[in-house]
């Protein structure tokens, strides 16, 4: 089961966290990962943590908000690999802040990455998906993409708008083969949690109330976010398009008050 050999995946933002375990777990199971990330050492060293394990990856410098370095990356491994199987679109920034206190520039970095950088990405691959008619879009957006979550008004919007772009580019594109998916993990230990915790003054308190948000009182891995990755870009999801799936240890199940 979830056999990708032969298949060939973009992982975005696979330099760290949730997207070099996608990477490691798609090369796992098969798949030639491209693994892009502005980091080149991130994105180096799971490529090496991939070949280390006998799998197939190669790194690619990418900055998801620039559209024209999409474009070109798109023109530059499409003659070598041919279409995408798999287009993981993962790389994504937080951001601490309510309406008020969010700096309008703050506002435009996150959106400029979560929601354009996404946006970028797919509008230079999903073409050739299309045109041969079958293909994974899998989308990182987040618990905070379903429901709203305090003092991360800028970070909460872009991640709505990744569920609804999802949401409608799955219905344009159902009948093509080309499936369009997303996942809404809730808080995940990676360097992205790392960071937001850093600017808390009681970190032990903070990391506290981050695992009292999940139901089940604990944060996730980011293998157990790789292992849904795994099943939305393998043919045993054909069935699931435009799907927004919650892996968040009961976050969103409902507040526990009733
Ligand atoms: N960790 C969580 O709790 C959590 C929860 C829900 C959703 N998510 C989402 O999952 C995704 C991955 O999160 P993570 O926790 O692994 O983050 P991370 O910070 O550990 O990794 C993000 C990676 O994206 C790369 N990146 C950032 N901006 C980029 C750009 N412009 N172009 C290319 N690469 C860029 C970074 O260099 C980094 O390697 C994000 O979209 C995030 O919003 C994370």
């Amino acid at each position: 089961m979830f056999s990708l050999v032969g298949k060939t995946a973009l992982v975005t933002g696979a330099g760290s966290g949730i997207g070099a375990a996608i990477a490691q777990t798609l090369a796992s199971a098969g798949a030639h990962v491209v693994v892009a990330d502005v980091n080149e050492v991130g994105g180096s060293q799971t490529v090496a943590v991939i070949q280390g394990a006998g799998g197939s990856a190669e790194f690619t410098l990418l900055d998801i908000t620039s559209e024209s370095a999409c474009q070109e990356l798109s023109r530059k491994l499409l003659p070598r690999l041919g279409p995408l199987d798999i287009l993981v679109n993962n790389a994504g920034i937080g951001h601490v802040g309510t309406l008020l206190t969010t700096a309008g520039a703050d506002f435009d970095r996150v959106l400029s990455v979560n929601v354009r950088g996404t946006f970028n990405v797919t509008q230079a691959f999903l073409p050739a998906m299309v045109e041969r008619g079958r293909g994974s879009v899998i989308n990182l957006a987040s618990a905070a993409g379903l429901e709203g979550l305090k003092d991360r008004f800028a970070y909460a919007t872009s991640k709505h708008a990744v569920v609804g772009m999802t949401r409608c580019a799955a219905l344009d594109y159902a009948k093509s083969g080309v499936r369009i998916n997303c996942l809404c993990p809730g808080r995940v230990e990676t360097p992205f949690v790392k960071s937001r915790l850093a600017e808390y003054p009681d970190r032990e308190a903070a990391y506290q109330d981050m695992c009292s948000t999940q139901a089940n009182g604990r944060m996730g891995r980011p293998e157990e976010v790789a292992a849904l990755a795994l099943y939305l870009a393998a043919d045993e999801s054909s069935f699931v398009t435009g799907a927004a799936l919650a892996i968040d240890g009961g976050m969103t199940a409902g507040s526990g008050r009733f």
